[in-house]
């Protein structure tokens, strides 16, 4: 295998297939095809695929999403393929929706958790984001607890 390209981009109707199968691999289907149309044409919405080039192929590894609500982005989503994560592409991804969030003047970013999702909770707590309450019982399939996190943005 020869990997060349590394790039984050917007999510196009070319990517759609892949990111539902990506989609299924991380939240067993979260969004559906419909769902994710409506994000691409959503103003508010900011959706990235993080996609690698293995022999002149382009494969869709990484999904993030976050919403502008007023002063606030709400981080939607994030998940990198089961067999490329480990390596750096979930800190490389949110790097790149925090600045976009930067970007557009957003002051704060906000997220849920699952309380168990160690990888996750590990990551987010690296870059800075801080426990400010917790939604019981959140994820109906496990009856797990959701952890709400905060990040405030450094001013410029
Ligand atoms: C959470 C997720 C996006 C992290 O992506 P990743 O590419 O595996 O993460 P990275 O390789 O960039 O690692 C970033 C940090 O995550 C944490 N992490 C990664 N793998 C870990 C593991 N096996 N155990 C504990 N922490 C881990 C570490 O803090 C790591 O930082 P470090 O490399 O400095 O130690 C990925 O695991 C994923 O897609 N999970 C399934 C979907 C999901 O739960 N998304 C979050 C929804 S809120």
């Amino acid at each position: 295998m020869s990997l060349e390209i590394i790039n984050i981009k917007n999510l196009t109707k070319k990517e759609l297939d892949q990111v539902l199968e990506l989609d299924h691999l991380c939240f067993g289907g979260l969004w559906s095809l419909d769902g994710y149309k409506r994000e691409i044409e959503s103003p508010n919405s900011c959706l990235l695929v993080l996609t690698i080039d293995i022999n002149n192929t382009e494969k869709v590894i990484g999904l993030g999403c976050f919403w502008s609500i007023l002063e606030e982005a709400h981080l939607t989503i994030l998940a990198i393929h089961p067999d490329f994560q480990g390596q750096g592409f979930g800190k490389l991804l949110l790097t790149k929706l925090l600045k976009e969030a930067q970007n557009k003047s957003l002051e704060r970013a906000t997220l849920e958790v699952g309380e168990n999702n160690i990888k996750a909770l590990s990551l987010y707590e690296k870059f800075g984001f801080k426990e400010a309450g917790r939604r019981k019982k959140y994820y109906k399939s496990t009856g797990e607890d959701a952890l709400i996190l905060w990040k405030q943005f450094e001013i410029k």
